[in-house]
């Protein structure tokens, strides 16, 4: 498969075809999402609580977003790689974040960084494109800023808010964006958004009718213990977290009982000289 850049995924768009698009935070999950063919893989700061059992994204360190960047972009072969600006990284000025995607570019070996917020981070758009990293704004529910929006709850879902969410929209367009994940939004204000924008509109608990489709990995694999909390817009692929719980289980009753390793699984050795051996 051809790398994906920039112009793949305008031509995706301009053809009217979905980008798919999912997280990965290490080698292994950007190996399999890189051999499954998906346009983007996002290395998002969800990784603060799916990789590394944090309680929200605001404890992740732009450090460690470098490093599962590095480790994402040693697996990837065509997908086009996005890292996410962690918390305290971005906010400070412009300056604070072009040096901070940077990093990202350069020691997390990504494609473009994706950060959170609308008009307000209009200006910081324009300055991170301007330094010729391609840019992927993030809208509707803004996990980063759950503490101001009261929580993780449905975005636009007034007329006022749905409006606001159009005007995030077009600023981030204004500024550079190549595109912007629309979150948690009711499916007929995303569809709206998308039909006034030019750049594609990547959706994550936004309906059908956006340019593409994000989901974090992790969740959509069922990969993760029983009791986390999942948005209604996650559709569960697979349960792979209750395939490993089997594996390993079998595995300890097997080593219990001394049933394995054997046959197949041992090293043999003539009998002449295990006899010598033991002799
Ligand atoms: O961090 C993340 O995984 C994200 C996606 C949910 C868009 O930002
Ligand atoms: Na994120």
């Amino acid at each position: 498969r051809k790398k994906v850049t920039l112009a793949t995924l305008q031509s995706l768009y301009n053809k009217n075809e979905p980008i798919t698009m999912i997280t990965a935070h290490d080698f292994p999950s950007a190996h399999v999402a890189d051999h499954a063919g998906m346009d983007m893989v996002l290395v998002g700061d969800s990784l603060a609580m799916v990789a590394l059992g944090m309680e929200d994204t605001s404890e992740v360190l732009l450090e460690e977003m470098i490093m599962h960047c590095r480790s994402v972009a040693r697996a990837t072969r065509s997908a086009f790689i996005v890292g996410d600006l962690p918390m305290g990284s971005y906010e400070v000025s412009p300056e604070q974040a072009v040096e901070s995607s940077i990093r990202l570019v350069k020691q997390g070996r990504c494609h473009a960084i994706k950060l959170e917020g609308g008009a307000g981070m209009a200006p910081t758009i324009a300055a991170i494109t301007r330094a010729g990293i391609p840019v992927l704004a993030h809208i509707g529910l803004t996990p980063q800023r759950q503490n101001a929006l009261g929580g993780f709850r449905v975005q636009g879902k007034s007329v006022a808010s749905a409006l606001a969410i159009l005007a995030d929209a077009l600023a981030v367009q204004e500024a550079g964006a190549f595109g912007v994940v629309l979150e948690a939004i009711p499916a007929p204000v995303a569809d709206f958004v998308t039909k006034k924008l030019k750049i594609p509109t990547i959706g994550i608990g936004a309906g059908a009718g956006c340019s593409g489709q994000v989901l974090v990995q992790t969740d959509m694999l069922g990969n993760f213990p029983p009791g986390r909390y999942l948005p209604k817009f996650v559709k569960k692929y697979g349960d792979v977290w209750s395939e490993a719980l089997k594996a390993i289980e079998t595995y300890k009753d097997e080593v219990k009982q001394r049933s394995y390793p054997l046959g197949e699984y041992t090293y043999p050795m003539k009998m002449e000289e295990v006899e010598e051996f033991e002799r």
